[in-house]
């Protein structure tokens, strides 16, 4: 059995101010008036797999959560289910009580297609056969990543470094996973050619993921277990539902799948992928899903631009003027505005912690 499993429970805090606590970047619309979680449950819905689909989520996201399941309309051939957390506690714990769920409800050889849902890919046909290969890999005993070719140096993403081929159809063995390296490392890392960026899905039985995070995460393990078994799913008017018990899911440790399991582990493989892949990681992802007009000025609400270039403008309400301004990333809300440059936007999460500092 193939579970996708989505991870939505992150805030998202390079997209402040849109990105909230109490509204989420998978929450965030895109210009096309569909959100992306409302994306990622069509994409799997077109991967012909029919059963659950398991979101991970903070509990105060669930009616928001089944709203845009309801609306991506996927049929009778899906029935969601939810585990919701009291509080993010990061991805390692999230797919911990995720594989232990899946394996009491599917048992150990169930395959889980761990997504995030902050993700956009337009090819998915070639995400298909991409997932398709990757589960014939995960059969195998690996942990599967799917490598994107690298264009910048970008430090928001893991490194993947490539070893052996492991099949005749491209897969490869993971010589070394870097998580979020500094930007020196970054730039050797794209300049080597031997580097692929982590698209953040992830393939594996719950078999092989759990015996990984038992030797290199013991204590996520016994306290997911303990988690698990004191919050079983139960069925809910065509929901399965489960509300995690708080003490032993918030005593494991906050930390992501890349930095616990990942980057210590020496099963994990890598499928190189091509299709278009656009991580809606800052402001200058969302930037590139408006069309520029003849100064190359990209703009989402109402705006009057006048002798200005090169500026992003995203206004949810006000009208926004600019003169004589180039290279501006301006987002404006009801009760707060950003103005950022497009080098620093990897660095407005910064706002967020120093305004949680002095909450
Ligand atoms: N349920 C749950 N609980 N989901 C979470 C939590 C949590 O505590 N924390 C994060 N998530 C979700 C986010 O909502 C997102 O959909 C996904 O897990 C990944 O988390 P991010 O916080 O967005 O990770 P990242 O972007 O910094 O890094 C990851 O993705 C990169 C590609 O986008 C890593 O896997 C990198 O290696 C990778 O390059
Ligand atoms: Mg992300």
């Amino acid at each position: 059995m193939i579970v996708p499993v989505i991870l939505s429970g992150g805030a998202g805090s390079r997209l402040w101010p849109v990105s909230r606590e109490g509204h989420p970047k998978p929450f965030i619309k895109l210009p096309d008036g569909k959100s992306l979680l409302q994306k990622t449950y069509q994409r799997i819905a077109q991967l012909g797999i029919s059963g659950d689909i398991l979101s991970v989520t903070n509990r105060d996201y669930y009616f928001q959560s089944k709203d845009e399941f309801i609306s991506a309309d996927l049929g009778i051939h899906h029935r969601p289910h939810f585990i919701l957390e009291p509080s993010g506690r990061n991805t390692a714990p999230a797919i911990a009580v995720a594989a232990l769920s899946l394996r009491a409800l599917h048992g150990d050889n169930t395959v889980m297609v761990v997504m995030p849902a902050d993700h956009l890919i337009n090819d998915v046909d070639c995400f298909t056969k991409a997932v398709k290969h990757a589960v014939e890999v995960a059969k195998e005993g690996y942990l599967v990543t799917f490598g994107v070719r690298p264009l910048t140096p970008e430090t928001g993403y893991g490194y993947i470094e490539c070893g052996d081929e492991i099949d005749t159809a491209g897969a490869a063995k993971v010589e070394r996973f870097i998580e979020k390296p500094d930007g020196d490392r970054a730039t050797k890392f794209v300049e080597s050619g031997k580097h692929l960026w982590n698209a953040g899905i992830f393939c594996f039985s719950v078999s092989t993921f759990l015996s990984e995070l038992e030797r290199h995460a013991p204590e996520i393990l016994s306290l997911a277990a303990a988690c698990v078994e004191a919050s079983p799913a139960s069925p809910s008017a065509g929901v399965l539902l489960q509300e995690l018990e708080s003490s032993s899911f918030m005593a494991m440790q906050d930390i992501s799948i890349d930095y616990a399991v990942l980057e210590r582990s020496d099963r994990v493989a890598v499928i190189p992928v091509s299709f278009d892949w656009n991580d809606i990681g800052s402001w200058g992802a969302l930037r590139q899903l408006v069309e520029p007009d003849a100064q190359n000025n990209r703009v989402l609400g109402e705006a009057v631009l006048i002798d200005s270039n090169n500026n992003y403008i995203y206004s949810e309400q006000r009208l926004v003027a600019t003169v004589g301004v180039n290279n501006l990333i301006v987002v404006d809300t009801p009760d707060a505005l950003l103005i950022a440059h497009p080098d620093h936007v990897q660095s407005v999460k910064k706002v967020v912690q120093q305004l949680k500092s002095t909450d």
